[in-house]
């Protein structure tokens, strides 16, 4: 063993430090994810953020003088709004997402709009070639010369570099790549990412650059390796959505400088990232007409009403114990109001098979949304067409009473604008509400009044 050096286990799923090997780890009880690495116990004290200058000793909260955080729009709103209105300079923001995704993409794009606007970028690739990048590059289009590319993993390499160019913004593609020289450990490894991070963090509190980092995602859906990472960077954004189909979501996860429930929504083009302005008529473009089991419902993401459309599907089941499937929502959700009709409404749902859907591949979790899985339930069940000018939202208790949910004036207004006329809402929801030209708002109390409004 290398002097100066100690040998200790790490969880290459969670990142949970040991002195000696195991077979499970107690931190996410996953299984022969330990792996022996080298650490440098001196240098990975010292590599730890802090900024030059700071005062020792502690101060009141009025003597702190405050600095409006400087924010630099990326060219793109969607992006602004998860950030929480701009990027933050000096900030350090992990973009995550499953293969091919688009964050590579993504992340060109923000550097095209900065360099046009003559802040200085750099590129750093450890996945790509420079070609490679040229050819994506070109389909985005055409680059002033205040972008700069560099293919590198050695952050040795990759400081003085930096050091050098003084960009303003660094991208770094990926994290997962990137090689520490003082860590003998296999670059992707937790204790590699870890002390790499840490490089990048020293870069961008130190010198107020900002630093954008690609993160790859494992098959459960976390960054690689580290969750570590997570706490060490000030905004981590998830880049999510089906492969298959065209649309991406950009959700804020944690946002030192902003809210995390703000979504953005892009769509991927032969040119690039495309930005949706109107999500709404996005997702319910390709709705049936006259479908039973089809309904149009509306949830909040973070400032946003998106209406979604949920289908349902419910049929007799052959078997003793019916088939149910929820995709885009929470399963264990369905069967709970599944089990609140039956209770309530006396609908013999637990003979029948259930498969609800969230159509476009989004997914909802909010309560709000109960009500929509209610009536397309029922809808299905029954076999009985919905109105397709009607749109819903309330949560369901399990005495079968509908709930109040938070905002109804911002969804009522996002249904109106999209040319729906009715609204079925919470009774408590009405008070105070303005009524939208042209709109019918049927406030109910308990789903016996929602399904009687349907008519
Ligand atoms: P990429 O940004 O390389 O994904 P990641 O870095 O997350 O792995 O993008 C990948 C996909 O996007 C790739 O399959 C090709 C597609 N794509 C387009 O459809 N249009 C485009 O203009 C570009 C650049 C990529
Ligand atoms: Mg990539």
């Amino acid at each position: 063993m290398a002097k100066g050096k100690t040998a200790v286990y790490f969880c290459q799923s969670c990142g949970y430090e040991s002195a000696k090997w195991m077979g499970q780890c107690p931190g996410c009880r996953e299984w022969n994810t330990f792996v022996e690495e080298l650490v440098d116990k001196k240098s990975s004290g010292k590599s730890t953020t802090k900024m030059s200058g700071e005062q020792r000793r502690p101060q009141t909260l009025a003597s702190i003088e405050v600095k409006d955080e400087q924010r630099t729009a990326s060219g793109m709103e969607e992006l602004d709004r998860v950030l929480g209105g701009g990027i933050v300079s000096g900030s350090m923001v992990l973009v995550g997402g499953d293969p091919g995704i688009g964050k590579s993409t993504l992340l060109l794009q923000v550097c095209k709009n900065l360099a046009d606007q003559g802040v200085s970028v750099l590129y750093i690739s450890g996945e790509e070639s420079l070609q490679q990048i040229k050819l994506r590059a070109q389909r985005i289009g055409t680059f002033t010369d205040h972008m700069k590319l560099f293919c590198e993993t050695d952050l040795d390499e990759i400081r003085q570099i930096i050091s050098i160019e003084k960009p303003k913004v660094v991208v770094v593609d990926s994290i997962q790549t990137m090689y520490h020289s003082q860590v003998s450990s296999a670059p992707g490894s937790v204790s590699q990412v870890r002390e790499s991070t840490a490089a990048f963090m020293q870069i961008a509190k130190g010198d107020g650059v900002t630093v954008f980092i690609v993160g790859h995602v494992t098959k459960e859906g976390v960054v690689a390796g580290p969750r570590v990472l997570e706490h060490m960077v000030d905004t981590v954004l998830y880049f999510e959505g089906d492969r298959y189909a065209s649309y991406r979501i950009l959700r804020g996860v944690k946002n030192r400088f902003g809210s995390t429930n703000e979504i953005g929504v892009f769509e991927m083009r032969g040119d690039g990232l495309r930005e949706v302005e109107n999500p709404s008529e996005y997702m319910l473009s390709g709705k049936p007409e006259q479908a039973s089991g089809s309904v149009v419902a509306c949830s909040m993401e973070g400032s946003r009403p998106i209406l979604i459309e949920i289908q349902a599907l419910v049929c007799h089941s052959n078997f003793g114990i019916p088939r149910r499937t929820a995709a885009g929502t929470d399963f264990n959700r369905v069967n709970l109001l599944m089990a609140v009709l039956e209770k309530r409404l006396n609908l013999k749902m637990s003979e029948c098979d259930a498969y609800v859907n969230i159509a476009g591949g989004i997914r909802m979790n909010e309560p709000a949304i109960d009500l929509g899985i209610v009536l397309a339930l029922v809808s299905s069940f029954k076999n009985r067409v919905i109105d397709e000018k009607t749109i819903c939202f309330g949560e369901v208790g399990l005495s079968g009473e509908v709930r109040a949910v938070s905002m109804p004036a911002q969804r009522v207004a996002e249904a109106a604008k999209l040319g729906f006329t009715t609204c079925i809402l919470p009774k408590v929801c009405l008070e105070g509400l303005q009524k939208p030209k042209g709109m019918q708002l049927i406030g109910v109390s308990n789903v016996r009044e929602a399904l009687d409004a349907l008519g």
